[in-house]
């Protein structure tokens, strides 16, 4: 460990946490730091989420390293939560490890399913869960790019006399993407069936590991790729995305109507509306309904599905997924903050599902 580590370490003893009176490194809360390129990465480890003295910790462990270094280094502070309860569901074909499968879907395109599924994983990954993410949108993959990953390249290993690909990792979320693979300006030429064929690699011949959600990033519509998911895999969940202008939301609506249809019979866990209201990030309490107001409310009320989250258009939310660092590492902003909400509910969705409904078949083609 080098010797600047160790300074910090020792500084952060001073940090108590008020209801133990432990400190942060003896108590086990400070999990890791690390530090690469002049920034700081901190793991907090609480064992509930709903620690009262969460935030307190944080601002106490900036302040001293701010009192002592200055500007030397940016800090990133992660929380995460120690035990987790969570419901498993057995799954076949080759994802035996995984407890939920969750496609995220809409009908129209660009309301913003991949900035939803990043900053989804994201914030799951900072409430202590396992999270994996598969852009299975095979014509236009966009996952790598707002991971900041588009460089990067999975590897290979071989098990048991099988190949496995090895998802990349960022955020402690394990990711894969056609993306990978391909230089997307190609990309429009694949078939369909091709595209299919990937996408069951993804799922059966990569080496997830133990995850708690597997959230799959669909292209818009209603395509091959969402049959080829149903059929490869038991799909736990749908999570809907929709904007509230009336040509989203109708074709929301059919994309609810997909995963219900007969003998595809996917649960629908709720609708994200994005793009709720416009909120200036000055202004944070100002919002202006400029795509509409209601519609998506309506359509939860006729299809009996919840809303799990409002999301806010705010700039950073774009210019995040261009640079590539999810808005929802932060939870303090409060576009941070409603994924984090966001994150909550779906836990909730899932855990509510999982008892109350059987197992999702794969789909059997006839
Ligand atoms: N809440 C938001 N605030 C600001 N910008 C947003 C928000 N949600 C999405 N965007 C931006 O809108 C654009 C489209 O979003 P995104 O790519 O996530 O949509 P998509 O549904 O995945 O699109 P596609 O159907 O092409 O896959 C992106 O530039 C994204 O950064
Ligand atoms: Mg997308």
């Amino acid at each position: 460990m080098s010797t600047e580590i160790t300074k910090i370490q020792e500084l952060l003893k001073d940090i108590i946490h008020p209801e133990t009176g432990l400190n942060i490194v003896e108590s086990g809360i400070l999990a890791e730091v690390k530090e690469e390129s002049r920034e700081l990465f901190i793991t907090l480890e609480f064992t509930k989420s709903t620690d009262p003295f969460l935030n307190s910790i944080k601002n106490s462990i900036k302040e001293k390293l701010e009192n002592n270094f200055g500007s030397t280094y940016i800090i990133n502070i992660v929380t995460k939560t120690k035990k987790v309860v969570k419901p498993k569901i057995k799954t076949t074909a080759g994802v035996e490890e995984v407890a939920n499968i969750i496609a995220i879907a809409s009908g129209k395109g660009g309301v913003g399913k991949s900035t939803i599924t990043v900053n989804l994983a994201v914030a799951l990954a900072q409430m202590g869960y396992k999270c994996g993410v598969v852009d299975a949108d095979i014509f236009g993959p966009s996952i790598p790019k707002m991971f900041g990953i588009e460089n990067e390249k999975p590897s290979v290993v071989v098990e048991n006399g099988k190949e496995l690909i090895v998802p990349v990792e960022k955020y402690g979320i394990k990711i894969l993407s056609i993306g990978f693979f391909i230089d997307p300006k190609n990309a429009a030429i694949w078939r369909g069936p091709m595209a299919s064929g990937v996408l069951k690699q993804f799922i059966n011949d990569a080496k997830w590991g133990e995850l708690d959600f597997l959230l799959f990033d669909l292209p818009p519509g209603t395509s091959d790729i969402h049959l080829t998911l149903v059929q490869s895999v038991p799909v736990t969940g749908a999570v809907i995305v929709s904007t509230p202008q009336q040509v989203a939301i109708a074709d929301a609506r059919k994309g609810v109507a997909m995963f219900r249809a007969d003998g595809i019979n996917v649960p629908v866990l709720g609708i994200v509306e994005n793009m709720s209201w416009f909120t200036p990030e000055e202004l944070p309490e100002n919002k202006y309904y400029i795509f509409g107001k209601g519609g998506v409310e309506a359509l939860a009320e006729e299809t009996q599905i919840q809303i799990l989250g409002q999301i806010p258009i705010v700039q950073s939310i774009c210019e995040s997924g261009d640079i590539g660092k999810p808005v929802a590492s932060n939870p303090r902003t409060i576009q941070g903050k409603a994924f984090e909400d966001l994150a909550v509910k779906f836990v909730e969705a899932v855990e509510k599902r999982n008892k109350e409904l059987p197992k999702t078949q794969q789909v059997v083609v006839k």
